[in-house]
């Protein structure tokens, strides 16, 4: 196949590399910095991109705008991982360069990446706009040395949505089944969202298939980032609607029907309750196992807010998830948990048993802003209303964030409403106890976010805060009777970024 040596985007890739590598130092001094989950070197990151596990290593792509904190004219960055925890920077992937991508409110959008017979290839929505109208096509770029990547001479593979759907038309997955390969493209008709199928015997010439599922009214107006997965003996359909208010991350589980072009959900869930997490893509790797990797920030939650948080001052703004496995659970839930991987991170250690927590807070003697916590509390003669940890508390307690159990409404509660000056609400999911009545929460905090992880993962919630480096603090506590802490584990992470 024919790709453009193009000197046009070569100039483009460095132009924005150099613009990178001026802050990169400046952006590695600031405290904020997360310790162990994955940011762009410098500005800004959105969406992770064809993520692929590719000759032995991790591939992870992202939307970055090279130029400011702030979401602009979208690149590929690029990095490289052996084990998931550590990752190396490459050169930017993809700039906007051609006429079908190159645009200051466009550019080259979310997508993925497939191995084609050894060559690294990604499939990504170029988008400019023409005349006030937004211009989505589906393109192609590859790679012999899984580093510089050209565009496809045949660029756009895919010139438009079907005749009848908005012009929103975007995020590309493409996977191989059986003999052909099929792509989903996110997109909406008369208000509602929807993913369209295609298929392709060759990954070039691209047929229209069929609406692969689609809202009834009630699951937004225009589906990111969709992603269509095999998984134990269902189908996963998961993307992130606009507009379906608190909803950001949806999955659907049912039956893939390949004559038809057809997907049957038959139950619905969310992949993270929290604040900050958006656009999630998946891979399979040698393993075997199905990865997820999602944004930690979202678009839709913040009308208040003019940007993304307090570290775009300090010239970056955005990181991704940490890793996580989708397993299929009981009843068609999925089951998300932090890849184990993460365990090499583990420093100093602390242990307790049978802690019985009667309606005060206690003070944990360790403390930090980079911690791993697994806490298992048994729910048996609990009598309190509520109970839970407080993280990142300030020496005066004025400051703090608290996650809580409410024991009347069976509810996991985030509230991040005295983390800092700056964070504002509480997020709250149902967490059904398991069948012994114990509750497991498996928290990870880094800097600026708290990722938590509840009974063997039916539920994640994921949310941002930007306290104070010296308010490290841990307390443990319980509202209006006594809740016994079964066992309590806390480790030290260490940083990946030495
Ligand atoms: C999701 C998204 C995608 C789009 C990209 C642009 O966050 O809006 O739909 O391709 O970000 O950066």
């Amino acid at each position: 196949m024919l790709y453009n040596y193009n000197t046009y985007h070569k100039l483009m890739v460095d132009k924005a590399e150099q613009s990178v590598a001026q802050m990169k130092d400046f952006v590695a001094e600031d405290p904020m910095r997360m310790k162990y989950h994955f940011m762009a070197p410098a500005y800004w990151l959105n969406d992770p991109n064809g993520l692929i596990y590719f000759r032995g290593e991790y591939h992870l792509f992202y939307q970055h705008h090279p130029y400011s904190a702030q979401w602009g004219a979208m690149h590929w960055g690029h990095a490289v991982s052996k084990d998931l925890v550590h990752w190396k920077h490459l050169p930017i992937a993809l700039a906007p360069s051609e006429s079908y991508d190159l645009h200051e409110r466009g550019g080259c959008f979310s997508g993925s990446a497939v191995d084609h017979d050894g060559v690294l290839t990604l499939f990504y929505t170029g988008t400019v706009v023409r005349d006030e109208n937004v211009v989505q096509t589906q393109c192609i770029a590859a790679s012999h040395d899984g580093i510089s990547f050209e565009k496809y001479v045949g660029n756009p593979v895919i010139s438009g949505p079907p005749e009848g759907n908005a012009q929103d038309f975007r995020d590309p997955k493409v996977w191989r089944h059986g003999d052909k390969w099929y792509m989903v493209v996110g997109s909406s008709k008369d208000g509602k969202g929807r993913a369209l199928l295609y298929r392709s015997s060759d990954l070039y010439v691209w047929e229209y298939f069929n609406v692969l599922a689609e809202s009834d009214g009630s699951m937004g107006t225009m589906w990111e980032c969709p992603d269509l997965f095999p998984l134990g003996d269902r189908h996963v359909l998961m993307f992130s609607p606009m507009g379906m208010g608190d909803r950001q991350t949806v999955y659907l589980t049912g039956q893939m029907n390949y004559k038809t072009g057809q997907f049957t959900a038959e139950t619905c869930g969310q992949v993270d309750d929290g604040f900050d997490f958006y656009a999630p893509q998946s891979f399979e790797d040698g393993k075997g196992r199905r990865i997820i990797i999602g944004w930690l920030n979202s678009w839709e939650w913040m009308p208040w807010f003019t940007h993304h948080g307090p570290t775009s001052q300090n010239h970056w703004c955005g990181a991704m998830s940490i890793p996580r496995t989708v397993e299929m659970g009981e009843h068609g839930q999925l089951k998300f948990l932090p890849v184990e991987e993460l365990a090499v991170l583990r420093g100093e250690h602390y242990h307790v048993d049978r802690l019985l927590v009667a309606g005060m807070e206690q003070v944990l003697p360790i403390e930090g802003d980079c911690l791993e916590i697994i806490a298992v509390f048994r729910l048996t003669d609990c009598d309190a209303n509520e109970f839970g940890i407080k993280m990142r508390v300030s020496e005066d307690g004025q400051e703090e964030t608290v996650l809580s159990y409410l024991c009347r409404t069976g509810e996991l509660q985030f509230d991040r409403n005295r983390s800092d000056n700056w964070s504002q609400g509480i997020r709250k999911c149902r967490v059904n106890l398991a069948e012994n009545g114990k509750l497991k929460l498996h928290i990870f905090i880094d800097t600026c976010v708290v990722e938590v992880f509840a009974n063997d993962g039916y539920a994640a919630m994921s949310n941002n805060i930007y306290p104070k480096p010296d308010h490290k603090g841990l307390k443990i506590f319980s509202h209006g009777g006594k809740v016994e802490l079964e066992s309590l584990d806390i480790w030290k992470l260490k940083s990946v970024w030495q």
